[in-house]
């Protein structure tokens, strides 16, 4: 196909022409593409062969081949990809090379979203090119914008997969901090509405019992008060709940969801941030929490999403009417926090208050047993969990035996993922362990487990196309 465009009257007596070549191979251009490519050297990928089976926007001036763009439709993705742009040496033209890139955007009959990764130090291939023509930034990473035309939820998971791309998730960077405060902000503001104070906590202030464990770093502050010393414990993260992270919970429900799906089911409930992000997130969710404060406290800040309820439930005795596409768990981590109901006490039940680590694992891993009966054929277990350790110094092993117990029980240990927290407190904390040999602990992990055939995953989870 080949058109032809009218000189622009600022590019005076140029002739610019713009081809749409549906495969660079066979186009007659591949020669053309492939050296221009090496010399520009950035956009050097366009000079292999199984790059030039995609297709291209030729730009000639005056009839002379001056640059190219090429870019691939990904039906299967539903997305437009753009890929890589150069003009020849001395004819660099910002205007001209715009054109370019409206042409692509002219292609697009589909109505894909286009995504492209620019760099703020290229010449052309800049983001101010592509904002002017109606791209956004989805995400700023090493001098790299990744910029989308069309809506930003259409690349929410391909964002969240760059924070979260390998088994390490880092929850200190700038992106996923960002994810998680957008999140808290929202969860604050539902519970001022309802009359829920301190809503990432609720119910569990105070619950933090650890001694040995993670957050354990006292930040009391002493000031002298008509001469006498008074202490300020009003910092000390030890008066604070573990909050689970909700920027976690959303990459795990876009992740581990598939695309049919619809129901979550949480057999250890515990706090608001999970049933929240899967209600906003337009999913259903069901969790069987034994406390009844807990309960009432969620379920209230979580009242404008009709399919998203606490019931207050023993997880090992609940036994779900519905089924599972997706179970997710935080459980208690042993002795590690106390969980008491509105009279004070743990409800009967209660695992973390059972007085052996030995009856605590069996219990928990009865409520997951009857979760497990519940998930649908090709769904995954996701566990945050951690270990604690035992009045001798050593870890009770409970990390191990999940791997083990869900192993046993048919599922596949799918993910190890490695959840990594601020070290600040720990280093603080490892100045006094660190003579145990103790190194304290900057990670929880997050097991993702599956029941059915991994084969199936790619075609029954929601494509992430390139990233
Ligand atoms: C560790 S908390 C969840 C922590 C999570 N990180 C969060 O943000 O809430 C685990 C929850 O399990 C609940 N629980 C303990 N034993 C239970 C049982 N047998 N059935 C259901 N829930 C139980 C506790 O009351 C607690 O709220």
């Amino acid at each position: 196909m080949l058109t032809i465009l009218e000189p622009e009257q600022s590019l005076f007596k140029t002739e610019i022409e713009l081809i749409h070549v549906e495969k660079i191979i066979g186009s007659g251009y591949e020669e053309q593409i492939a050296k221009l490519a090496i010399i520009d050297k950035v956009a050097y990928r366009a000079a292999r062969k199984n790059m030039q089976i995609n297709s291209a926007i030729v730009l000639k001036l005056n009839g002379v081949f001056s640059g190219f763009f090429t870019f691939q439709v990904n039906h299967e993705a539903k997305e437009f990809c753009l890929l890589q742009s150069a003009m020849s040496p001395g004819t660099e033209d910002e205007a001209i090379y715009s054109q370019m890139v409206q042409k692509i955007i002219d292609q697009n009959t589909f109505g894909y979203p286009m995504i492209m990764t620019v760099s703020t130090k290229h010449d052309l291939e800049k983001p101010e090119v592509f904002h002017a023509l109606g791209f956004q930034t989805y995400l700023i990473a090493s001098g790299f914008h990744y910029v989308v035309y069309g809506k930003l939820s259409d690349v929410r998971l391909k964002l969240l997969a760059h924070i979260a791309m390998t088994n390490l998730w880092k929850s200190t960077t700038a992106e996923w901090l960002k994810i998680k405060r957008e999140w808290n902000e929202k969860i604050e503001e539902a519970g001022k509405r309802r009359g829920i104070a301190d809503p990432k906590f609720a119910t569990r202030s105070g619950c933090w019992q650890g001694d040995q464990g993670t957050a354990n770093v006292v930040l009391s502050t002493k000031k002298i008060i008509d001469d006498k010393i008074v202490s300020d414990n009003s910092k000390t993260l030890n008066s604070n709940a573990s909050v689970l992270d909700p920027a976690a919970c959303e990459i795990i429900l876009r992740m581990f969801m598939p695309i049919a799906g619809r129901i979550v089911y949480n057999p250890f409930g515990g706090g608001v941030q999970m049933g929240f992000v899967a209600g906003a997130s337009g999913f259903d969710y069901v969790a069987s929490e034994i406390r009844k404060n807990q309960c009432d406290a969620n379920n209230a800040i979580c009242a404008d999403f009709k399919g998203v309820k606490w019931i207050q439930a023993d997880s090992a005795k609940f036994i779900p009417d519905f089924r599972a596409d997706l179970v997710f768990a935080c459980p208690p981590y042993y002795k590690v926090e106390t969980y008491l109901d509105y009279d004070g006490r743990p409800p009967d039940g209660e695992i973390n208050s059972l007085t052996t680590y030995d009856e605590f694992r069996d219990v928990l891993f009865a409520g997951y047993e009857r979760a497990i009966e519940a998930m649908n054929d090709n769904t995954f277990f996701v566990v945050m969990t951690g270990d604690s350790r035992d009045k001798s110094g050593g870890y009770y092993g409970c990390e191990a035996e999940h791997e083990l117990f869900f192993k046993r029980a048919g599922l596949l240990i799918y993910n190890r993922i490695v959840y990594l927290e601020s070290e600040f407190t720990r280093r603080a904390m490892a100045k006094k362990t660190l003579h145990h040999r103790k190194f304290p602990k900057a990670e929880q992990k997050i097991f993702a487990f599956f029941k059915g055939r991994a084969s199936k995953i790619k075609e029954l989870y929601p494509a992430i196309g390139r990233l």
